[in-house]
């Protein structure tokens, strides 16, 4: 790079707007590599020294994606789900708190719906479904309150492959859908707040991941029957909910969101154990559970339900 650098400044400079070019339209390293028939150190170098500079450039964040999709991927087919490996193909990654691992999303997508299909996820949070949606060439539409949120899945899904099927995003609150039609969506994959067992911010009006248990069971009874009006017939929409604890005893947090979903008109197709890997058994926690006699939460519910 210094020999071309400093060599033949032109050509070099020519060949970084390029790479920069390329990077900016959501071309992986690997790709502009290819493309460009460079090798994947130098296309990395040169963008991370573009990035480190002062120069007048604007570089997006360089996309060094692996594999576009899972390995030897076989969709589940009992009541339990259990993903070791939470899954890092394309964009994905573990970072948003709480996220959820996109072998949910994908297992929903490809049982549920075919290609061409629209599939809503009205708690977006860093895009995963979304992700999953464009790579499965489904219409996607994300909701999220929090625009920070919206941000971070824009970034996660600026990735150049299947252009046409680039999802929709709007920053709204999900209890009032009235951008979105009566019966227009093939799927719903919902991954609501567990109440405020993890915040997603600190005031904003409708988060919520605010609120507390009744006050949340009451608000997401609203967002149950937004989500039941723009459903098609006959069609699904899953919901992934934890419990919680409180003082001794559990809060089926899970049993009465499923209870909310039910009121607005839905019937239960299936209850879906989904086992949770990152529930620390060991350490302090495992002594806590053993010395105040009480078992460490490893589950979340996955309901689907249909629309009659
Ligand atoms: C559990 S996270 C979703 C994580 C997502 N499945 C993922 O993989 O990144 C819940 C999300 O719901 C959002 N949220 C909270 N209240 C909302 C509301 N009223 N309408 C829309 N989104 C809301 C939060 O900002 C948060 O991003």
């Amino acid at each position: 790079m210094n020999h071309l650098n400093e060599c033949h400044p032109e050509i070099y400079e020519s060949l970084l707007e390029n790479i920069i070019a390329y990077n900016n339209n959501g071309f992986t390293i690997n790709e502009i590599a290819e493309s460009l028939n460079q090798t994947k150190k130098f296309v990395s170098d040169s963008l991370n020294l573009v990035m480190e500079s002062d120069a007048q450039y604007i570089v997006k964040k360089p996309l060094n994606i692996k594999k576009w999709e899972p390995k030897n991927f076989n969709l589940e087919a009992t009541t339990v789900w259990s993903f070791k490996d939470r899954g890092d193909w394309a964009t994905h990654n573990g970072k948003y708190r709480g996220n959820w691992s996109p072998y949910i999303p994908r297992n929903l997508i490809l049982r549920y719906t075919k290609e061409g299909d629209t599939v809503l996820d009205p708690f977006l949070g860093s895009g995963t479904t979304l992700i999953e949606t464009k790579l499965l060439k489904r219409k996607g539409i994300g909701i999220d309150i929090n625009p920070d949120a919206i941000k971070i899945a824009e970034e996660s899904l600026r990735f150049n492959k299947n252009y046409d099927y680039n999802p929709t995003i709007y920053n709204m609150d999900s209890r009032n859908l009235n951008i979105i039609e009566d019966n227009s969506i093939d799927l719903i994959c919902a991954h609501p707040p567990y109440a405020n067992i993890i915040k997603y911010s600190d005031d904003i009006e409708g988060d919520l991941s605010l609120l507390d248990i009744d006050d949340f069971l009451n608000e997401i009874a609203k967002v149950a029957k937004e989500l039941y009006r723009v459903l098609k017939k006959d069609k699904y929409c899953a919901v992934l909910i934890g419990d919680t604890r409180r003082n001794k005893h559990m809060i089926p947090l899970g049993f009465e969101v499923m209870q909310r979903f039910l009121k607005a008109g839905f019937a239960l197709k299936e209850t879906i154990i989904k086992e949770q890997h990152n529930c620390q058994a060991t350490g302090f926690w495992y002594k806590r559970s053993i010395e105040y006699n009480f078992l460490l939460i490893a589950h979340e519910y996955l309901f689907v339900f249909r629309k009659p």
